[in-house]
C-alpha cells in the first residue's frame, strides 16, 4: 500500500471513519465496517446520488429489490455461465491469482502455475435448512438484475413512459479473487445504479448524454478534474452483456481505476428474461408500435465514491510550524457541518453554547465540543471535514456574536448568533 493510502486508511480509523471489520478477532482481510462519520459521509453520498436521479428528474424512479432472487434470473442474465474470472493456482506457494493480473507467467515465488480456470464470482448459498442444488441461491452480483425483473411491474404499476429511469441503491456481492486496496475492492459492496430504457434509436445519443451526466456529478461535489476522466473500454474487453461501455476513472493513489461504468446494455436483459421467464417485457408506444428498449446503464460503486471523495479531499498542510491533516469535503459530502465550540469549559459560555447547538442540530449534523484548547479541537474537525466551526467567547455574552472559522481558508469572521442559520445555509449549498 502506498504511504498516501497508509495516511488515508489511518485517519479513517482514528476518527472514526473506516474501521477493519472484525478487529477484536484479528480482522477479516478485505473487509471494512463505516464508523460514527463514515456512515454519515456514505448516507451523503447516498442522499445526493438520489436526489439527483430520482427526486429531481421527473423520469426516473426508484427500486429497493431483494437480494435474494430466483436462480433463474442468474441463468437468464448469463451470470451462471459468463460472470467468471481466469484462476490460477501456483503449484508451490499455493497462491490464488487472476490470470489477467500477472504480468508473466509464474508466480513471484518463482513457482509453476496451473493453467487457468473459470472460476464463477457469485457466492452461493442455501434458502431454508437443506443444503442441496435444489435450493441454492446466489447473492446477487449486480443490483441491476433486481430492476430487469421488475420492468413490467413498474411499468404496470405506474405512469412512467419511455424514455425513463429506474434507479436502485443496494450491495452487491461478488467472490472477488484478489480484493484490495481498502475498499476499492471488497467482496460486499454497494453499488448505484440506474437503467435508463429507452427508445433503441436514441439509445446512442442518450449514452453520451449519462456519460456527460455522470461525470458532471462528481466533478460537481469537488472532485479534481485533473483526477476524472472518461475511458472507453475497447470492444475485445465488453462485458457478455454490453454493447459499449465508458468507464469513469478516478486517479487513486494506486493509479488510474473504474470508479463508475456507463454501459450501453442493448436490449440483451429484457430479452433475456422474457426468453427464459415467458413474460413478455415488450414496450407499446403511444402509436402501438412494440419494441424492446435498450438500456443505458450508469452504474457505480457507493464504496468507490466515498474513497474518491476521501482521496481527492485529503491534505497534509504545515500551519505555524505544525502538520495540520484536513478533509477538504465538499460541504453537502461532510460528516457534520458545523462543531460549536465555547472558548473555555465553563458557564455562561456552556449554556449559550448548547443553546445554539441545539438549535442548528434541527438542520444538520451538528457537534458540540468542550474539550481542550480550541486549537486542539480546530484539528478534530479538520481531520473528520467539518466545513465550519463556531467558537463562543466571553464577547458573545455581551455581543451576542460568535466566531465562524471556515475549514479551508481557517479565516475567522463574527457573525450575529441571530444571522447564523442563514449564513451557514448559505454557505453549505
Ligand atoms: N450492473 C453493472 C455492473 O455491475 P460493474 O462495472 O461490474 O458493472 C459497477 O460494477 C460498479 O460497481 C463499478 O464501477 C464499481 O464502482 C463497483 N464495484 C464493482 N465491483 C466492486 C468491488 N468488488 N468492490 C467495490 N466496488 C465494486
Amino acid at each position: 500500500m502506498s504511504d498516501l493510502m497508509k495516511d488515508i486508511t489511518g485517519l479513517c480509523k482514528r476518527r472514526g471513519i473506516i474501521y477493519p471489520s472484525s478487529e477484536i478477532y484479528g480482522g477479516f482481510a478485505n473487509s471494512w465496517d463505516y464508523g460514527p462519520y463514515g456512515v454519515l459521509l456514505k448516507n451523503n453520498v447516498k442522499k445526493i446520488w438520489w436526489e439527483t436521479m430520482v427526486k429531481f428528474r421527473d423520469d426516473i424512479v426508484g427500486l429497493d429489490s431483494a437480494i435474494l432472487m430466483n436462480p433463474k434470473v442468474w441463468e437468464a442474465s448469463g451470470h451462471l455461465k459468463a460472470f467468471t474470472d481466469p484462476l490460477v493456482d501456483c503449484k508451490k506457494c499455493k497462491q490464488r491469482f487472476k490470470s489477467d493480473d500477472l504480468k508473466k507467467k509464474e508466480c513471484a515465488c518463482g513457482g509453476e502455475l496451473t493453467p487457468a480456470r473459470d472460476f464463477n464470482l457469485m457466492f452461493k448459498t442455501h434458502a431454508g435448512p437443506v443444503e442441496s442444488d435444489a435450493n441454492l441461491v446466489y447473492l446477487r452480483p449486480e443490483t441491476a438484475q433486481g430492476i430487469f425483473v421488475n420492468f413490467k411491474n413498474v411499468l404496470d404499476s405506474t405512469r412512467v413512459k419511455i424514455p425513463f429511469g429506474i434507479a436502485q441503491i443496494g450491495k452487491s456481492f461478488r467472490n472477488e479473487i484478489t480484493p484490495g486496496n481498502f475498499t476499492f475492492r471488497t467482496r460486499e459492496f454497494e453499488q448505484f445504479e440506474l437503467e435508463y430504457f429507452v427508445d433503441p434509436k436514441k439509445a446512442d445519443k442518450s449514452f453520451d448524454e449519462w456519460k456527460e451526466e455522470r461525470l458532471k456529478w462528481y466533478l460537481g461535489l469537488g472532485i479534481d478534474k485533473k483526477k476524472i476522466k472518461l475511458k472507453d473500454h475497447p470492444k475485445k474487453d465488453l462485458a457478455h452483456y454490453a454493447k459499449a461501455v465508458t468507464d469513469i476513472e478516478y486517479e487513486f493513489p494506486f493509479g488510474w481505476s473504474e470508479l463508475e461504468g456507463i454501459a450501453n446494455r442493448g436490449d440483451y436483459d429484457l430479452k433475456q428474461h422474457q426468453a427464459v421467464s415467458g413474460e413478455n417485457l415488450q414496450y407499446t408506444d403511444g402509436e402501438g408500435e412494440k419494441f424492446t428498449p435498450y438500456v443505458i446503464e450508469p452504474s457505480g460503486g457507493v464504496d468507490r465514491a466515498v474513497l474518491a471523495f476521501l482521496v481527492d479531499a485529503y491534505k497534509e498542510e504545515e500551519v505555524k510550524g505544525e502538520k495540520r491533516t484536513v478533509l477538504s469535503l465538499h460541504p453537502k459530502l461532510a460528516p457534520i457541518k458545523v462543531a460549536i465550540l465555547p472558548l473555555i469549559k465553563k458557564e455562561p459560555l456552556i449554556k449559550l453554547a448548547n443553546k445554539i447547538y441545539t438549535e442548528l442540530k434541527e438542520l444538520w449534523f451538528v457537534e458540540y465540543d468542550e474539550s481542550g484548547t480550541v486549537g486542539k479541537r480546530y484539528r478534530r474537525q479538520d481531520e473528520i471535514g467539518t466545513p465550519y466551526c463556531v467558537t463562543v467567547d466571553f464577547d458573545s455574552l455581551e455581543d451576542s456574536r460568535v466566531t465562524v472559522r471556515d475549514r479551508d481558508s481557517m479565516n475567522q469572521e463574527r457573525i450575529d448568533i441571530s444571522a447564523l442559520k442563514e449564513y451557514i445555509t448559505h454557505k453549505i449549498q
